[in-house]
């Protein structure tokens, strides 16, 4: 029996970098293959023993609402015509009654802004924390992985990954004390550092288990990087109090956030499909010389 239960999955963000798409579809709605973002973050919450799924959503983001609802006029046709295999593909949107609860985040304010939301939902538990477009493709799901080690340890653990330090002032940043494995004990957490100031290279990865206490420190925090209410901040607000870890997962990420890492997993996950691969990679390799770049 897994000691997490419930996942907060914030989906309120605007999706500028994927507009004009994002104007009218959640970016939790673009399709990576054949099923959604949000679609991948829930099955690894299930795959993780979690029951309890709280969507933290906005304004004009019904289309995720509907996708977890059942269809009923679809599925009678489908019945009807005898589909059985694209009925069958319906039911990993399925929800058990009452698991799935959506609150609303009135402002864009920050992650943890959105977080902050669930609080009454949550009660006193430990609780994990989903951003769908961190889109993880591991043999072990991101965060059944992390729920093991987190069994052990306790206090808050943040999903962590070694980037470029060029690149580490897009993320929160880790200053680590001590490293053993895969484990790696904070001294503490900063929000999008300059490069020049990371404390290390270990970047936080959308996939947290947090103590009920982030909500005292949620409460207590003013806006931190770019104006909005950081988990981040929150987290390391409770290094020398409940202890922060991070884990680097075994896996490869995709930041679906980015049109680029987008278009990197839609490969990625095409040329994991039995029924595909073999004719993409066909069409990659016959296409590989025409996509030489332009000066
Ligand atoms: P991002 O930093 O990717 O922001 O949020 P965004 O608005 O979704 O996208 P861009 O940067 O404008 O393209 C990281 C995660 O936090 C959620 C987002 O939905 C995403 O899952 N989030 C962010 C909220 O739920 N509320 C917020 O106020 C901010």
């Amino acid at each position: 029996m897994t000691h997490i239960r419930k996942a907060v999955f914030p989906v309120a963000g605007m999706g500028t970098r994927f507009l004009p798409a994002t104007k009218s579809v959640p970016k939790e709605m673009i399709t990576l293959v054949d099923r959604p973002l949000i679609q991948y973050a829930v099955d690894e919450a299930r795959d993780a023993g979690v029951e309890e799924f709280i969507f933290v959503s906005a304004a004009g983001k019904g289309a995720l609402e509907d996708y977890f609802d059942t269809a009923a006029a679809l599925e009678t046709r489908l019945q009807a015509a005898g589909k059985t295999e694209a009925l069958a593909a319906l039911d990993c949107t399925r929800m058990a009654e009452g698991a799935l609860t959506l609150l609303r985040q009135s402002q864009p304010l920050g992650l943890g802004h959105a977080v902050r939301q669930a609080r009454k939902l949550i009660g006193d538990e430990a609780f994990a924390v989903i951003l769908p477009d961190d889109v993880i493709k591991s043999e072990k799901g991101a965060l059944a992985q992390m729920v093991e080690v987190h069994r052990e340890l306790g206090g808050h653990m943040v999903a962590t990954m070694d980037v470029p330090r060029s690149d580490i002032s897009k993320y929160g940043v880790l200053d680590v004390a001590s490293e053993q494995g895969r484990v790696s004990r904070a001294l503490g957490l900063i929000e999008k550092p300059r490069a020049d100031l990371a404390p290390s290279t270990k970047a936080v990865i959308g996939r947290y288990i947090l103590d009920r206490s982030i909500f005292d420190q949620l409460d207590n925090l003013g806006p931190g990087a770019g104006g909005e209410l950081q988990l981040t901040d929150a987290i390391n607000a409770d290094v020398s109090t409940v202890g922060v870890h991070g884990f680097t997962f075994d896996g490869q990420r995709f930041d679906c956030g980015s049109v680029q890492g987008y278009v990197q997993a839609t490969t990625a996950f095409a040329m994991d499909r039995a029924d595909l691969q073999s004719e993409y990679a066909a069409f990659l390799n016959e296409k590989r010389q025409p996509f030489r770049l332009v000066a």
